[in-house]
């Protein structure tokens, strides 16, 4: 903390109403999603399980998070690492047993820490024994009617009931040895499941049930803008961007007006336990639209990703918070911040591409010597400083606390995500952020597990493991602890928030404690408000704010 003397007035400027008085847990806390294939290998057979993320709980105490999301655990055959279910109310062995996450549920309590756990509604894996009975039934049997089954076009059905296209590639529709079709918005392991069928409908009510009596706080809704469709299943007018869920208004599978009522259901069961539970939308719709899930007795939040898609850019920056606090305001919610997940290239790779890089497919078509990253570590730090500080709740994705960039270059025969095959070759897909987590500086799979990773780390993780930056001034790891706890004290209990007119091309807001966070857009340092500088994402920040930094900075007389 440096105590600074110099008298830079500080203006302000619009100030926007709060969104919450009091907030709750998960209007206010701090997320930490944990995939686990990826996270920590207890037993050494390469992939990431249960017992690795209960040996990790005290690290994640330590950080300073509130809560653990935990991607899909369920047994699966990972065609689609886990997004693909065969059985809701399961772990699959290569993660652990259902008594071993009740008792990582009970000591991620005994630490204080929150769990929330990831339903997939809107699809099954094949492997499913919903979808085996459907496939051993007829054409038109109770069976068959709990997924989307339909005849094809042209004279002997031979083509697809639409041109509905999946989201990883191709078309969305695949056939069975009888003759019909099912639908499959995903990889064509992912059968959809169809929500007018009641029996659909009440089995997801008990294994929302079956959940919160095994002690979860909360769930994260996979693809909540799916499940329902337009029975007429009209072709689309438009062509849909591989991996990006079109926003149109009226579209025939996305985002209907029918999954209101969806909700207010499963809404009903959480309130029905009595806990302080809560649910999580991961919804790719209209912005305009966003509200509508968000009302009172719907979702309790959802993903914003308009920060997340914006490069690095204030007039983007300002935008995407503004739409997110008047978005949340509007429905007396809390709006939430994320830079990175298991669905999109780490944050600390993506703001080292030239602006207007179009990152998803940057991987394979580079061109790749654009890619600065010591610049992107630089504004990736700077990045979640500043949503740190922001109203709401944030999402952390495991490794970013380390800086970790993103494994673009992996070897195309090790790829394992189904876009890679779905996009004809065309798009590497997620694998990159998916890279298992380096714990230690040195050892087999940098300490991720005994025996080697399911995916090759690259040699520049040893220095990025958690063992290398603890205890070092200025790592990722430590920047990250310190905010995360100063976050806490600084902005947790008042929400309000106000801009801040500071200089050109700097980002600057205060908070309720009179804190101001900081961020400097432009090419040159910028000299920074009288005050005590709280935190900085760059060292040695007393009185300028270097290029591509971000600073907490208290101001004097406050
Ligand atoms: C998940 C993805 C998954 C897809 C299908 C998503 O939105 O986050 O990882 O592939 O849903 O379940």
């Amino acid at each position: 903390m440096t105590n600074r003397n110099e008298t830079t007035p500080l203006p302000t400027s619009d100030p926007l109403a709060p969104a919450v008085d009091v907030p709750r847990w998960w209007q206010s806390g701090v997320v930490y999603q944990i995939y686990p294939r990826s996270f920590a290998d207890g037993n050494g057979d390469g992939t990431g399980d249960l017992q690795g993320i209960r040996s990790r709980l005290p690290y994640l105490s330590a950080l300073g998070v509130d809560a653990i999301w935990v991607s899909p655990w369920y047994p699966s055959p990972l065609n689609d690492g886990g997004y693909d279910v065969a059985d809701y109310r399961d772990i699959d062995p290569r993660f652990g047993s259902l008594a071993e996450a009740e008792a990582f549920i009970a000591e991620a309590h005994e630490l204080g820490l929150r769990v929330l756990v990831d339903i997939v509604p809107n699809h099954t894996s094949s492997e499913h024994v919903w979808f085996q009975e459907a496939l051993a039934s007829e054409p038109g049997s109770a069976a068959r009617d709990r997924y989307i089954f339909r005849e094809g076009r042209g004279p002997d059905g031979a083509l697809a009931p639409n041109n509905w296209t999946a989201v990883f590639g191709g078309s969305a529709w695949r056939r069975v040895a009888d003759g019909e079709w099912y639908l499959h918005l995903f990889e064509e392991t992912q059968p959809d499941l169809n929500w007018e069928n009641e029996s659909v409908r009440a089995e997801f009510d008990d294994i929302f049930r079956f959940w919160l009596a095994r002690g979860v706080d909360g769930f994260r809704i996979d693809v909540a803008h799916g499940m329902v469709k337009d029975q007429s299943f009209p072709d689309l007018e438009h062509s849909e961007g591989l991996l990006e869920n079109s926003q149109v208004l009226d579209h025939p599978h996305w985002d209907r007006d029918g999954l209101h009522e969806i909700i207010r259901r499963w809404r009903g069961i959480l309130d029905e336990s009595g806990r302080d539970v809560m649910m999580v939308a991961e919804a790719w719709v209209h912005p305009h639209r966003l509200p509508l899930y968000l009302r009172d007795d719907e979702y309790h939040q959802s993903f914003n990703f308009e920060f997340l898609e914006t490069q690095w850019d204030l007039v983007g920056a300002r935008t995407a918070i503004d739409d997110a606090i008047r978005a949340a305001a509007e429905v007396g919610s809390a709006p939430t911040w994320v830079l990175s997940n298991h669905d999109v290239m780490r944050h600390a790779t993506r703001l080292g591409l030239p602006s207007g890089t179009a990152w998803r497919a940057w991987p394979l078509d580079g061109p790749h010597d654009v890619l600065d990253t010591v610049l992107g570590l630089r504004r990736a730090r700077a990045a979640s400083l500043l949503l740190m500080a922001l109203p709401g709740s944030m999402y952390v994705y495991q490794g970013e606390e380390l800086g970790l960039p993103e494994v673009w270059d992996l070897p195309v025969d090790v790829l394992d995500d189904p876009v890679w095959r779905m996009s004809g070759h065309t798009h590497k897909g997620r694998d990159g952020c998916r890279v298992p987590i380096p714990w230690t500086r040195e050892g087999s799979s940098f300490g991720f597990g005994a025996n080697g990773a399911w995916l090759p780390q690259p040699a520049t993780f040893g220095p990025l493991s958690v063992e290398s930056q603890t205890g070092v001034a200025g790592s990722t790891l430590e920047l990250y602890r310190s905010a995360l706890h100063l976050r806490r004290t600084l902005f947790v209990d008042d929400q309000r928030f106000e801009w801040v007119d500071l200089a050109t091309d700097v980002l600057a807001f205060r908070r309720g404690s009179g804190v101001v966070c900081i961020v400097n857009y432009g090419d040159a340092s910028v000299a920074l408000p009288a005050g005590d500088v709280l935190i900085a994402s760059q060292p040695g920040v007393t009185t300028e704010l270097p290029a591509g930094a971000a600073a907490w900075v208290r101001p004097n007389g406050t």
